[in-house]
């Protein structure tokens, strides 16, 4: 399973930005720890606890709290650590005032527990019940209203851990990034009065968040090794990382551990998608690192304005030694022939008849008024994502990972299994699904949420 291999920090801890103190500390905001959920069974191997969505206060700015819609009372909502084989009990109760489902994004749960199925009524309940199969970092949110319910503040984490990985690649940090667009009075804006282009790109906020806070501190000692497991929880934004173009250390994608790490100069996260990230704090105690989100243009003029921090290692204490990294790595092995072949294309329409709302196909239909594709347990097959469009879609399938085999014309050069992947605008790419032994109903999307609630969803129904 483990294909060993080495590398040394040595070739890209050195890079890291530095930058000093200067003038003077602003109050920093530490960065939250996110709340760990009650494990109410005392078999190991089982992790049940109860989970309630409902209304609740948060205070995204000091003193200017903001209604919100959370997961256990909290924005984000509550982390499960777990690992692989573990079963997860899930006692879910809906205290809001509309209907609503939990999906386990990436996870490979039997259909009936994917959240895709009969909406949850107010007050009513689900148990949710299914068996954790794949390493890596995967987040929970709603699929009913989905962008109005994530954009509230639903949406949980969970990690997977693989007994057979190191048991530890370096101080581990799970980080939810997202957006809201908050109003002077500290109201949560978005949909309801959302303008025509808002409904074209996806609600933007004008205010980032690291774990729900805006610019937190982390404190680190100088030499010490950070994992920093990231999500992007946003409805449309693409967070660009990057510390001022030095290479970051890639190690983790949807599934977990890469088969080898990457070094890269800036990390792209689409909606929906996960990666791990290795950073060797260089630098003496009492300077700082400066995480910052570079804008991206990802369609209609969406990648204006500046790089905003969005999160700040201050480094402070005595120096460590964190040592070479050791081995690690999860072999991908190839998915074989594809025994069908689809082409799946993108577009978007703006309606004449309001002239701004926006419209979302997939090969011209529009959810929920969509054939469902057909196919059987066992299938192999080979989908090409066609986007007809001036904006990047991040794809998204449930219940099943997928490997990129092309780009355009290009092949890709590294095997990854993905259950989110962004398409760039007028591009195309390949992927290769297997399909295991669940069947049922699942859905592809669009993981910008305002598109997919405007119709930018694929059924695929999955025969025995
Ligand atoms: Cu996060 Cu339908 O997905
Ligand atoms: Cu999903
Ligand atoms: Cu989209």
């Amino acid at each position: 399973m483990v294909r060993k291999s080495y590398v040394t920090g040595s070739a890209w801890l050195a890079a890291l930005v530095l930058m000093s103190g200067g003038c003077g500390p602003p109050a920093a905001v530490i960065l939250p720890e996110l709340q760990r959920v009650v494990d109410l069974d005392s078999d190991p191997r089982i992790i049940a606890f109860d989970l309630k969505a409902g209304p609740a206060r948060k205070e995204y700015r000091a003193g200017k709290p903001s209604d919100v819609w959370a997961y256990n009372g909290s924005v984000p909502g509550p982390l499960v650590e777990a690992t692989v084989g573990d079963e997860l009990r899930v006692h879910f109760t809906n205290e809001l005032s509309e209907p609503t489902t939990i999906h386990w994004h990436g996870l490979r749960v039997p259909a009936d527990m994917d959240g895709t199925h009969a909406p949850i009524a107010p007050g009513g309940s689900f148990d949710y019940r299914f068996t954790l199969k794949d390493p890596g970092l995967y987040w929970f949110h709603p699929h009913v209203r989905t962008d109005v319910q994530v954009e509230k503040g639903l949406y949980g984490l969970i990690v997977v851990r693989d007994p057979e990985e190191p048991a530890s690649l370096g101080r581990e940090r799970v980080l939810a990034l997202d957006d809201v667009l908050l109003g002077s009075d500290g109201a949560l804006g978005g949909h309801g009065g959302m303008d025509g282009m808002s409904s074209m790109t996806g609600l933007q906020g004008n205010v980032l968040l690291v774990n729900g806070a805006e610019k937190p501190t982390l404190q680190v000692a100088p030499g010490e090794r950070l994992r920093l497991r990231l999500v992007n929880v946003a409805n449309a934004r693409y967070f660009r990382l990057g510390l001022g173009g030095r290479p970051l250390l890639l190690v983790g994608g949807d599934r977990g551990l890469l088969s080898a790490p990457r070094t890269i100069s800036e990390l792209l996260l689409a909606p929906g998608e996960r990666a791990d990230l290795l950073i060797d704090v260089e630098g003496e105690s009492g300077e700082t690192l400066q995480l910052m989100n570079e804008p991206y243009e990802r369609g209609h003029s969406t990648g204006g304005g500046e790089a905003h921090p969005l999160l700040t290692l201050r480094i402070e204490g005595a120096r460590v030694v964190a040592g070479a990294l050791p081995a690690f790595g999860t072999a991908v092995a190839a998915i074989e022939a594809p025994v069908r072949s689809r082409a799946l294309k993108l577009t978007e329409e703006v309606d004449a008849m309001s002239g701004m709302e926006a419209s979302f196909k997939i090969n011209g239909e529009s959810y929920p008024n969509v054939t469902p594709l057909a196919a059987r347990v066992g299938d192999i097959e080979e989908w090409t994502v066609v986007n007809d469009t001036e904006m990047d879609h991040p794809f998204h399938l449930h219940g099943f990972f997928f490997q990129v085999i092309r780009r355009g014309d290009r092949a890709e050069p590294f095997l990854e299994w993905k259950d989110t992947i962004n398409v760039a605008a007028r591009s195309s790419l390949t992927f290769r699904v297997a399909f295991d032994e669940r069947p049922g109903k699942w859905l592809y999307h669009c993981h910008i949420l305002e598109h997919a609630e405007g119709g930018m969803v694929g059924e695929l129904t999955l025969s025995p």
